[in-house]
């Protein structure tokens, strides 16, 4: 443990920013938040009353919460950071923007890491004062709660800086993955994208409704992914001769026209409407709110399950609370 609490910068407090705020905060670092929008403060709030019904059941001991402050510009907000995480719209001109005025004012030391989802860390330092200070630490939703992170960095950056990332993001329980090099939308969306496709067409053709398309989802290998993976699952499933029978059985079905893999659907006006009419229906009334609290309950009784299993997410929580515990 650190002597002095240490201070993130959270530039951008949507979604995805709120959450990162609530989960420095709520692992002991002091935030500096800013977001120009006049409801961003009600947003980080509600965030944070959030983490702090989820996060305790995880913990063994709970972490003092650091402090938080609610700056007026960027500049204001990235002073005494050591990490800095930048969580604007996915528009490459914001993000670069942003991104030259946190650097203007910044620590030259200070690791500069982006939220997004799709854009490769040699596209956000263009044009920067220091390319070798900016990475990409791209989450998952809700931040607070997920643990991993997939820490992405272009040939300009040095390892010392992943490793540094990688350091203050496991301070705040969380998993580091450290991708072997850049691509558009890391692995975590390429992989969503190809389910995303496919669920699409499949609504398209009439095949089955969002309802439908869940439940296939969360009765059957949504299940397995939560404690599996994708390869330890197939690996089972080749029986006892393992990965190799797997894939010598279900290889050459890959080369048949059981999908439409490489074609992308019209996401026209019709598509949409009926997307959104399945879904609303699927919703019955529940807002969003609630929607996001009964995520958030399912989820702590499933990290909660797996603790006790010590599988997956479980040990890796299991692991964290050892360490806060042991005080390392
Ligand atoms: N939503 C997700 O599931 C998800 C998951 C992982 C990563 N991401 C990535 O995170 C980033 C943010 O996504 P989001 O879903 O939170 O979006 P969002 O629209 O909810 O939030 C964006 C926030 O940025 C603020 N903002 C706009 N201009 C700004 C500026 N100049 N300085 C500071 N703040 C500014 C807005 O007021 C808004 O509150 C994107 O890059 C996205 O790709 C999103």
């Amino acid at each position: 443990m650190p002597d002095k609490r240490r201070t993130a910068a959270i530039i951008g407090g949507g979604v995805i920013g709120s959450g990162w705020a609530t989960r420095f905060l709520l692992n002991g670092w002091d935030v500096r938040f800013f977001d120009p929008s006049a409801d961003a403060e009600r947003i980080l709030h509600s965030v944070i009353e959030r983490g702090r019904e989820a996060i305790p059941a995880l913990c063994d001991v709970v972490p003092e919460e650091g402090g938080l402050y609610i700056a007026s510009s960027t500049v204001d907000a990235v002073e005494g950071a050591l990490y800095i995480q930048e969580s604007t719209p996915e528009r490459i001109e914001v993000k670069q923007a942003v991104l030259k005025s946190t650097q203007e004012s910044c620590d030259a030391n200070a690791i500069i890491a982006s939220s997004t989802s799709g854009f490769m860390p040699s596209e956000l330092q263009e044009g920067a004062l220091r390319p070798e200070q900016i990475i990409v630490s791209h989450p998952y939703n809700p931040v607070y709660l997920l643990p991993l992170v997939e820490v992405v960095a272009s040939t300009a950056v040095p390892p010392e800086v992943t490793q540094r990332a990688s350091d203050y993001l496991e301070s705040v329980s969380m998993k580091p993955v450290v991708l072997g090099a850049e691509v558009p939308a890391h692995v975590g969306d390429r992989l969503l994208e190809a389910l995303w496709r496919e669920a699409l067409w499949l609504i398209k053709d009439g095949v089955a409704t969002t309802g439908q398309i869940d439940d296939i989802i969360t009765h059957s290998f949504g299940l397995r992914w939560a404690q599996k993976g994708l390869f330890e699952t197939y690996r089972v499933a080749g029986g006892q001769a393992g990965m190799k029978h797997f894939l010598e059985q279900f290889g050459p079905c890959l080369e048949w026209p059981w999908t439409k893999l490489m074609d992308v659907p019209d996401l026209d006006e019709a598509l949409i409407d009926r997307i959104v009419e399945q879904s609303d229906e699927q919703a019955a009334g529940r807002t969003v709110m609630q929607l996001e609290n009964e995520r958030d309950r399912n989820m702590v009784a499933l990290l909660k399950a797996l603790r006790a299993e010590d599988a997956a997410a479980g040990a890796f929580l299991n692991e964290i609370n050892r360490r806060q515990q042991a005080g390392e």
